[in-house]
Protein backbone atom coordinates (compact mmCIF):
# COMPACT_ATOMS: atom_id res chain seq x y z
CA UNK A 1 0.00 0.00 0.00
CA UNK A 2 2.10 3.41 -1.18
CA UNK A 3 -0.16 5.71 1.36
CA UNK A 4 1.36 8.96 1.40
CA UNK A 5 -0.10 10.48 4.15
CA UNK A 6 -0.66 8.75 7.27
CA UNK A 7 -1.32 10.84 10.22
CA UNK A 8 -1.51 7.74 12.14
CA UNK A 9 1.90 8.11 12.62
CA UNK A 10 1.97 11.60 14.57
CA UNK A 11 -0.56 9.30 17.04
CA UNK A 12 1.61 6.03 17.64
CA UNK A 13 2.81 6.94 21.19
CA UNK A 14 1.58 9.10 23.72
CA UNK A 15 5.23 10.90 23.76
CA UNK A 16 4.71 11.72 20.23
CA UNK A 17 0.60 12.80 20.65
CA UNK A 18 2.17 15.04 23.54
CA UNK A 19 4.65 17.02 21.19
CA UNK A 20 2.17 17.43 18.66
CA UNK A 21 -1.07 18.72 20.62
CA UNK A 22 -2.35 22.14 19.26
CA UNK A 23 -4.06 23.28 22.36
CA UNK A 24 -1.79 23.03 25.69
CA UNK A 25 -3.72 24.20 29.18
CA UNK A 26 -2.41 25.34 32.45
CA UNK A 27 -3.37 25.99 35.89
CA UNK A 28 -2.38 29.91 35.18
CA UNK A 29 -5.36 30.04 32.77
CA UNK A 30 -8.08 29.14 35.62
CA UNK A 31 -10.16 31.56 37.63
CA UNK A 32 -12.07 29.45 40.60
CA UNK A 33 -15.34 31.07 42.13
CA UNK A 34 -16.02 31.99 45.47
CA UNK A 35 -19.39 32.57 46.81
CA UNK A 36 -19.08 34.86 50.22
CA UNK A 37 -22.13 34.45 52.78
CA UNK A 38 -22.41 37.77 54.76
CA UNK A 39 -24.61 35.73 57.46
CA UNK A 40 -22.46 32.90 57.16
CA UNK A 41 -19.78 31.78 60.23
CA UNK A 42 -17.63 29.27 58.57
CA UNK A 43 -18.11 26.73 55.45
CA UNK A 44 -20.84 25.41 54.35
CA UNK A 45 -21.61 22.97 51.53
CA UNK A 46 -23.84 24.63 48.88
CA UNK A 47 -26.73 21.88 48.21
CA UNK A 48 -27.28 23.25 43.77
CA UNK A 49 -23.35 22.78 43.39
CA UNK A 50 -21.92 19.33 44.76
CA UNK A 51 -18.76 19.58 45.70
CA UNK A 52 -18.48 23.85 46.12
CA UNK A 53 -19.11 25.71 49.55
CA UNK A 54 -20.35 29.03 50.43
CA UNK A 55 -17.99 30.64 52.74
CA UNK A 56 -18.16 33.22 55.49
CA UNK A 57 -16.47 36.05 55.57
CA UNK A 58 -14.02 34.65 58.47
CA UNK A 59 -13.70 32.15 56.30
CA UNK A 60 -12.81 33.29 52.92
CA UNK A 61 -9.15 32.44 53.25
CA UNK A 62 -9.82 28.50 53.80
CA UNK A 63 -11.06 28.67 50.05
CA UNK A 64 -7.95 30.54 48.71
CA UNK A 65 -5.34 28.64 50.44
CA UNK A 66 -7.61 25.88 48.84
CA UNK A 67 -6.78 27.02 45.49
CA UNK A 68 -3.46 27.73 46.51
CA UNK A 69 -2.67 23.91 47.66
CA UNK A 70 -4.24 22.88 44.01
CA UNK A 71 -1.97 25.67 42.01
CA UNK A 72 -4.41 27.79 40.85
CA UNK A 73 -3.68 31.85 41.80
CA UNK A 74 -6.61 33.83 40.31
CA UNK A 75 -10.21 33.87 42.03
CA UNK A 76 -13.75 35.67 41.25
CA UNK A 77 -15.73 36.58 44.46
CA UNK A 78 -19.44 36.55 44.56
CA UNK A 79 -21.33 37.66 47.67
CA UNK A 80 -24.56 37.04 49.31
CA UNK A 81 -24.92 40.22 51.44
CA UNK A 82 -27.21 40.03 54.58
CA UNK A 83 -29.26 43.10 53.46
CA UNK A 84 -31.37 43.52 50.33
CA UNK A 85 -33.08 46.61 48.94
CA UNK A 86 -34.82 47.79 46.07
CA UNK A 87 -31.62 49.68 44.24
CA UNK A 88 -28.81 47.12 45.98
CA UNK A 89 -27.35 49.47 47.88
CA UNK A 90 -25.27 46.76 50.07
CA UNK A 91 -23.29 46.24 46.77
CA UNK A 92 -21.48 49.65 47.22
CA UNK A 93 -21.10 49.56 50.92
CA UNK A 94 -18.58 50.10 52.81
CA UNK A 95 -18.15 47.38 54.99
CA UNK A 96 -20.15 44.79 52.39
CA UNK A 97 -19.44 41.21 51.78
CA UNK A 98 -17.22 41.50 48.81
CA UNK A 99 -15.55 44.40 50.11
CA UNK A 100 -14.45 42.88 53.56
CA UNK A 101 -13.23 39.97 51.85
CA UNK A 102 -11.63 41.56 49.47
CA UNK A 103 -9.59 42.86 52.20
CA UNK A 104 -9.10 39.87 54.43
CA UNK A 105 -7.95 38.01 51.29
CA UNK A 106 -5.10 40.94 50.53
CA UNK A 107 -4.19 41.16 53.91
CA UNK A 108 -2.92 37.46 54.07
CA UNK A 109 -2.55 36.57 50.38
CA UNK A 110 -1.22 39.85 48.71
CA UNK A 111 -0.74 38.23 45.38
CA UNK A 112 -3.74 35.77 44.81
CA UNK A 113 -5.70 37.70 42.46
CA UNK A 114 -8.88 39.02 42.99
CA UNK A 115 -11.39 39.90 40.24
CA UNK A 116 -14.92 40.23 41.48
CA UNK A 117 -17.94 40.44 39.59
CA UNK A 118 -20.11 43.15 39.05
CA UNK A 119 -23.75 43.32 39.04
CA UNK A 120 -26.89 43.99 41.05
CA UNK A 121 -29.00 40.63 41.17
CA UNK A 122 -28.08 39.53 44.76
CA UNK A 123 -28.17 42.86 46.11
CA UNK A 124 -31.58 43.93 45.10
CA UNK A 125 -35.01 42.67 46.70
CA UNK A 126 -36.45 41.66 43.05
CA UNK A 127 -33.43 39.85 41.93
CA UNK A 128 -33.01 41.72 38.39
CA UNK A 129 -29.73 43.16 37.56
CA UNK A 130 -30.20 46.80 38.07
CA UNK A 131 -32.39 49.17 39.44
CA UNK A 132 -36.31 48.86 38.05
CA UNK A 133 -38.64 51.26 36.35
CA UNK A 134 -41.99 49.57 36.55
CA UNK A 135 -41.13 46.50 35.55
CA UNK A 136 -38.16 47.73 33.48
CA UNK A 137 -34.63 47.79 34.16
CA UNK A 138 -33.59 51.64 33.59
CA UNK A 139 -30.14 51.15 32.01
CA UNK A 140 -28.72 54.40 32.75
CA UNK A 141 -29.44 54.65 36.32
CA UNK A 142 -27.98 51.18 37.06
CA UNK A 143 -24.90 52.27 35.22
CA UNK A 144 -24.64 55.07 38.40
CA UNK A 145 -24.73 52.18 40.69
CA UNK A 146 -22.87 49.84 38.83
CA UNK A 147 -19.74 52.38 38.61
CA UNK A 148 -20.01 52.84 42.46
CA UNK A 149 -19.74 49.31 42.95
CA UNK A 150 -16.76 48.49 40.73
CA UNK A 151 -15.05 51.61 42.64
CA UNK A 152 -15.87 50.18 46.08
CA UNK A 153 -14.24 46.83 44.83
CA UNK A 154 -11.43 48.57 43.57
CA UNK A 155 -10.85 50.94 46.75
CA UNK A 156 -11.24 47.43 48.92
CA UNK A 157 -8.22 46.14 47.11
CA UNK A 158 -9.86 44.26 43.77
CA UNK A 159 -7.48 43.40 41.04
CA UNK A 160 -9.65 43.05 38.17
CA UNK A 161 -13.70 44.24 37.85
CA UNK A 162 -16.22 41.94 35.90
CA UNK A 163 -19.48 43.67 35.27
CA UNK A 164 -21.98 40.62 34.63
CA UNK A 165 -24.98 42.71 34.56
CA UNK A 166 -25.26 43.16 30.30
CA UNK A 167 -26.19 47.24 30.48
CA UNK A 168 -25.63 49.02 27.21
CA UNK A 169 -22.23 51.87 28.90
CA UNK A 170 -21.11 49.84 31.71
CA UNK A 171 -18.02 49.55 30.88
CA UNK A 172 -17.23 53.08 29.98
CA UNK A 173 -19.46 54.44 33.05
CA UNK A 174 -17.14 52.10 35.26
CA UNK A 175 -13.95 53.25 33.45
CA UNK A 176 -14.82 56.43 33.87
CA UNK A 177 -15.63 56.78 38.08
CA UNK A 178 -12.29 54.24 38.47
CA UNK A 179 -10.15 56.99 36.36
CA UNK A 180 -11.62 59.83 38.02
CA UNK A 181 -10.90 57.53 41.59
CA UNK A 182 -7.03 56.68 40.57
CA UNK A 183 -7.44 53.42 39.59
CA UNK A 184 -6.26 53.64 35.96
CA UNK A 185 -4.52 50.66 36.67
CA UNK A 186 -7.65 48.42 37.20
CA UNK A 187 -8.56 46.37 34.43
CA UNK A 188 -12.33 45.61 33.47
CA UNK A 189 -13.53 42.23 32.18
CA UNK A 190 -16.36 42.62 30.59
CA UNK A 191 -18.84 39.55 30.34
CA UNK A 192 -19.62 40.64 26.59
CA UNK A 193 -21.20 37.83 25.25
CA UNK A 194 -23.27 37.03 28.21
CA UNK A 195 -26.22 35.13 27.11
CA UNK A 196 -30.09 34.51 29.15
CA UNK A 197 -29.63 30.95 29.89
CA UNK A 198 -30.94 28.19 31.27
CA UNK A 199 -27.66 27.00 32.23
CA UNK A 200 -27.57 29.71 34.98
CA UNK A 201 -29.81 27.43 37.59
CA UNK A 202 -27.87 26.24 39.89
CA UNK A 203 -25.80 29.69 40.76
CA UNK A 204 -29.15 31.42 40.91
CA UNK A 205 -30.00 28.98 44.04
CA UNK A 206 -26.21 29.63 45.54
CA UNK A 207 -26.34 33.07 45.51
CA UNK A 208 -30.21 33.88 45.89
CA UNK A 209 -30.24 35.51 42.79
CA UNK A 210 -33.15 34.47 40.92
CA UNK A 211 -35.24 37.86 39.67
CA UNK A 212 -38.65 37.31 41.91
CA UNK A 213 -40.82 37.96 38.53
CA UNK A 214 -39.96 37.93 34.53
CA UNK A 215 -36.86 37.15 33.74
CA UNK A 216 -33.68 38.59 32.07
CA UNK A 217 -34.28 38.58 28.62
CA UNK A 218 -34.50 42.06 28.34
CA UNK A 219 -30.76 42.57 29.01
CA UNK A 220 -28.69 39.45 28.39
CA UNK A 221 -28.43 38.02 25.29
CA UNK A 222 -31.04 35.35 22.86
CA UNK A 223 -29.22 32.36 22.72
CA UNK A 224 -29.94 32.56 18.73
CA UNK A 225 -27.96 35.51 18.30
CA UNK A 226 -23.84 35.18 16.69
CA UNK A 227 -23.52 38.68 15.51
CA UNK A 228 -25.29 39.98 18.50
CA UNK A 229 -22.10 38.49 20.19
CA UNK A 230 -19.51 40.43 17.86
CA UNK A 231 -21.17 43.74 18.57
CA UNK A 232 -21.43 43.58 21.98
CA UNK A 233 -17.80 42.92 22.28
CA UNK A 234 -16.63 45.35 19.63
CA UNK A 235 -18.57 47.96 21.80
CA UNK A 236 -17.12 46.63 25.12
CA UNK A 237 -13.94 47.14 23.23
CA UNK A 238 -14.42 50.53 22.20
CA UNK A 239 -15.30 51.49 25.89
CA UNK A 240 -12.17 50.20 27.06
CA UNK A 241 -13.27 46.79 28.01
CA UNK A 242 -9.32 45.21 28.90
CA UNK A 243 -10.51 41.49 28.49
CA UNK A 244 -13.89 40.47 26.98
CA UNK A 245 -15.82 37.16 28.17
CA UNK A 246 -18.34 34.63 26.44
CA UNK A 247 -20.58 33.05 29.20
CA UNK A 248 -21.65 29.90 29.15
CA UNK A 249 -18.86 28.29 27.22
CA UNK A 250 -19.89 24.47 25.85
CA UNK A 251 -23.31 25.03 24.14
CA UNK A 252 -21.15 28.63 22.56
CA UNK A 253 -18.49 27.38 21.01
CA UNK A 254 -19.16 28.92 18.21
CA UNK A 255 -19.29 32.01 19.63
CA UNK A 256 -16.02 31.68 21.40
CA UNK A 257 -14.40 30.83 18.35
CA UNK A 258 -15.18 33.87 16.22
CA UNK A 259 -14.61 36.00 19.32
CA UNK A 260 -11.34 34.52 19.63
CA UNK A 261 -10.64 35.15 15.64
CA UNK A 262 -12.30 38.73 15.56
CA UNK A 263 -10.67 40.09 18.49
CA UNK A 264 -7.35 40.67 19.63
CA UNK A 265 -8.29 41.24 23.81
CA UNK A 266 -7.69 38.21 26.04
CA UNK A 267 -10.77 36.27 25.37
CA UNK A 268 -12.30 34.55 28.71
CA UNK A 269 -15.19 31.60 28.41
CA UNK A 270 -17.45 30.55 31.89
CA UNK A 271 -18.26 27.36 32.38
CA UNK A 272 -21.00 28.14 34.57
CA UNK A 273 -23.13 26.56 37.16
CA UNK A 274 -25.51 24.52 34.96
CA UNK A 275 -22.60 22.93 33.01
CA UNK A 276 -20.87 21.68 36.11
CA UNK A 277 -23.97 20.51 37.81
CA UNK A 278 -24.66 18.03 34.19
CA UNK A 279 -21.22 16.86 34.56
CA UNK A 280 -21.36 16.21 38.33
CA UNK A 281 -25.12 14.70 38.44
CA UNK A 282 -24.61 12.52 34.98
CA UNK A 283 -21.50 11.19 36.79
CA UNK A 284 -23.15 10.59 40.05
CA UNK A 285 -25.67 8.52 38.23
CA UNK A 286 -22.80 6.36 37.30
CA UNK A 287 -22.93 7.73 33.25
CA UNK A 288 -19.98 8.94 32.43
CA UNK A 289 -16.30 9.37 33.77
CA UNK A 290 -16.37 12.68 36.00
CA UNK A 291 -12.54 12.99 35.44
CA UNK A 292 -12.59 12.32 31.80
CA UNK A 293 -15.73 14.82 31.06
CA UNK A 294 -14.58 17.76 32.89
CA UNK A 295 -11.19 17.26 31.00
CA UNK A 296 -12.88 17.31 27.76
CA UNK A 297 -15.41 19.96 27.91
CA UNK A 298 -12.37 22.38 29.38
CA UNK A 299 -10.37 21.23 26.55
CA UNK A 300 -12.80 22.09 24.40
CA UNK A 301 -13.02 25.97 25.28
CA UNK A 302 -9.48 26.36 25.09
CA UNK A 303 -9.66 24.79 21.98
CA UNK A 304 -12.43 26.79 20.60
CA UNK A 305 -9.86 29.69 21.65
CA UNK A 306 -10.49 30.93 25.10
CA UNK A 307 -7.45 32.04 27.01
CA UNK A 308 -8.97 31.89 30.10
CA UNK A 309 -11.19 29.82 31.94
CA UNK A 310 -14.05 30.57 34.91
CA UNK A 311 -14.85 27.18 36.03
CA UNK A 312 -16.22 25.29 39.30
CA UNK A 313 -13.90 22.62 38.32
CA UNK A 314 -10.09 24.98 38.55
CA UNK A 315 -9.06 23.01 41.12
CA UNK A 316 -9.93 19.28 40.16
CA UNK A 317 -8.89 20.92 36.01
CA UNK A 318 -4.67 21.99 37.60
CA UNK A 319 -4.52 19.05 39.26
CA UNK A 320 -5.47 16.89 36.28
CA UNK A 321 -3.23 19.15 34.23
CA UNK A 322 -0.09 18.45 36.25
CA UNK A 323 -0.79 15.17 36.44
CA UNK A 324 -0.73 14.79 32.87
CA UNK A 325 -4.50 13.74 32.27
CA UNK A 326 -4.83 16.82 29.92
CA UNK A 327 -2.30 18.64 27.67
C1 LIG B 1 -24.75 37.74 37.96
C2 LIG B 1 -24.18 36.46 37.47
C3 LIG B 1 -24.82 35.26 37.14
C4 LIG B 1 -23.81 34.34 36.86
C5 LIG B 1 -22.60 35.02 36.97
N1 LIG B 1 -22.85 36.33 37.34
C6 LIG B 1 -26.24 34.88 37.17
C7 LIG B 1 -27.20 35.47 36.22
O1 LIG B 1 -26.85 36.21 35.30
O2 LIG B 1 -28.38 35.19 36.43
C8 LIG B 1 -24.02 32.91 36.50
C9 LIG B 1 -22.87 32.02 36.76
C10 LIG B 1 -23.18 30.56 36.75
O3 LIG B 1 -24.29 30.10 36.41
O4 LIG B 1 -22.27 29.81 37.13
N2 LIG B 1 -25.57 38.41 37.07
Amino acid sequence: MELINRPRRLRRSDTVRRLCRETRLSPDALIYPIFVDEALTGVRPIESLPGQNHYGPDSVCEAVEDCLAHGVTHCILFGLPKEKDACGSSAWAERGVIQEAIRAIKAKYPDFYVITDVCMCEYTDHGHCGILRGHDVDNDETLTVLARTALSHAAAGADMVAPSDMMDGRVAAIREVLDGAGYQHVPILAYSAKYASAFYGPFRAAAGSAPSFGDRKSYQMDPHNRKEALLECELDIAEGADLIMVKPALSYLDVIRECADRFDLPLCAYSVSGEYAMIKSASAAGLVDERRIMCETALSVFRAGANMLITYYAKELADAIRAGEIG
